[in-house]
């Protein structure tokens, strides 16, 4: 039994599996309420809201699982990247109950976590993959040859995609997270309405923050001329040429690494465009397509436990001094 416990951002969340792909229990509590007539993530507030939340998440996954705190074998935690004061709280409680319980604890880095959600989504998905791995605060492509190996074949070097969606809709005058609500709004808007310049970056890399400049540049020089602006096609345009650049370098550097099987992951993961043109793409280029559950594409502990479990089989344990690590990379 694998508890996971996650506070890298603004969900607290804490699960328990069974071996390496069985959820027994998956307890999400999102701050998102919280944080939303702020247009953003409020770090401070979000440390704080952890610390009310830590013990009653990490009880009810305990309750859910039916089991005991006595039956816990491992706890693996997140310690970066994320928030710094939101990683302590998770990282701090992983550590007093391993200590309690006299259980060891697994260190997981939070990207690695994300792409696990999907051996719990595709109990048969073995490496070796070609993982994209699409967040609030990630964009990166990522060579997995084997469960504990991670190869960085490109990232973004500026805004994540996540942040752009967000970033938009928070201009257009929509809640926070804004990615969900572009996604809404996208499917009554025309794709081609508006064109947008694609990012340009050589290799495997990505860039978003010239595509966010252009799209923020288009909407304020529309409401300066008092031209009537059709949010639907704003989004619809904008979410396209973000899943264009997105895809193209992933089937490229699937195709240079010979890899034959994708699969998706992170919070952008949760988008119905992306994932129906990847599984789309993927089918008429003869690549495996895969890409976790809702429910498991956003910020969850169970994906974290999923980590940790293959960790423990390594003998890839976290000392009591374990600390957050907020820029940790991956690997
Ligand atoms: O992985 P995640 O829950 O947290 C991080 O690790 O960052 O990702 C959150 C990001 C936010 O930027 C949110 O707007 C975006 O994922 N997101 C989406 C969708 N659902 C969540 N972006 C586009 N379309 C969606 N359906
Ligand atoms: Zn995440």
């Amino acid at each position: 039994m694998t508890l996971g416990i996650e506070t890298s951002c603004d969900e607290t969340a804490a699960a328990v599996l069974r071996g390496g792909r069985e959820i027994l229990s998956n307890v999400i509590s999102t701050q998102i309420p919280l944080h939303q007539k702020f247009g953003g993530v409020v770090p401070e507030i979000a440390s704080r809201r952890h610390i009310v939340n830590i013990m009653p998440v990490i009880d009810e996954a305990i309750k859910k699982a039916g089991i005991t705190p006595g039956e816990i074998n491992q706890i693996a935690v997140t310690y970066g990247p994320g928030l710094v004061g939101a990683l302590l709280v998770g990282v701090s409680a992983a550590k007093s109950l391993a200590y309690a319980l006299k259980i060891p604890l697994i260190a997981v880095n939070h990207l690695e976590g994300h792409i696990f959600a999907n051996f719990l989504s595709t109990p048969e998905l073995e490496p070796p993959f070609l993982a994209l791995v699409v967040s609030g605060g990630h964009t990166a492509l990522i060579k997995m040859t084997d469960y504990n190996n991670f190869e960085l074949l490109g990232q973004t070097r500026d805004d994540a995609a996540g942040e752009a969606f967000d970033k938009i809709a928070r201009v257009m005058g929509l809640p926070y997270p804004g990615g969900p609500e572009i996604d809404k709004l996208a499917k009554t808007g025309n794709p081609d309405a508006l064109e947008f310049p694609r990012p340009k970056v050589s290799d495997f890399d990505f860039s978003f923050s010239g595509l966010k400049s252009a799209v923020l540049n288009w909407l304020n020089t529309a409401k300066m001329k008092g031209e009537e602006i059709n949010n639907a096609d704003v989004a619809a345009s904008f979410q396209k040429t973000v899943i264009d650049s997105l895809i193209e370098k992933t089937f490229d550097s699937a195709e240079k690494f010979g890899l034959k099987k994708i699969v998706l992951a992170g919070g952008v993961a949760a988008n119905s465009s992306l994932e129906k043109e990847m599984r789309e793409g993927s089918e008429s280029r003869g690549f495996e397509f895969f890409y976790p559950s809702k429910i498991l594409c956003t910020d969850n502990a169970a994906m974290i436990a999923c980590r940790g479990y293959y960790q423990s089989l390594t003998g890839n344990f976290a000392p009591n001094t374990l600390n957050a690590v907020p820029g940790l990379s991956l690997g």
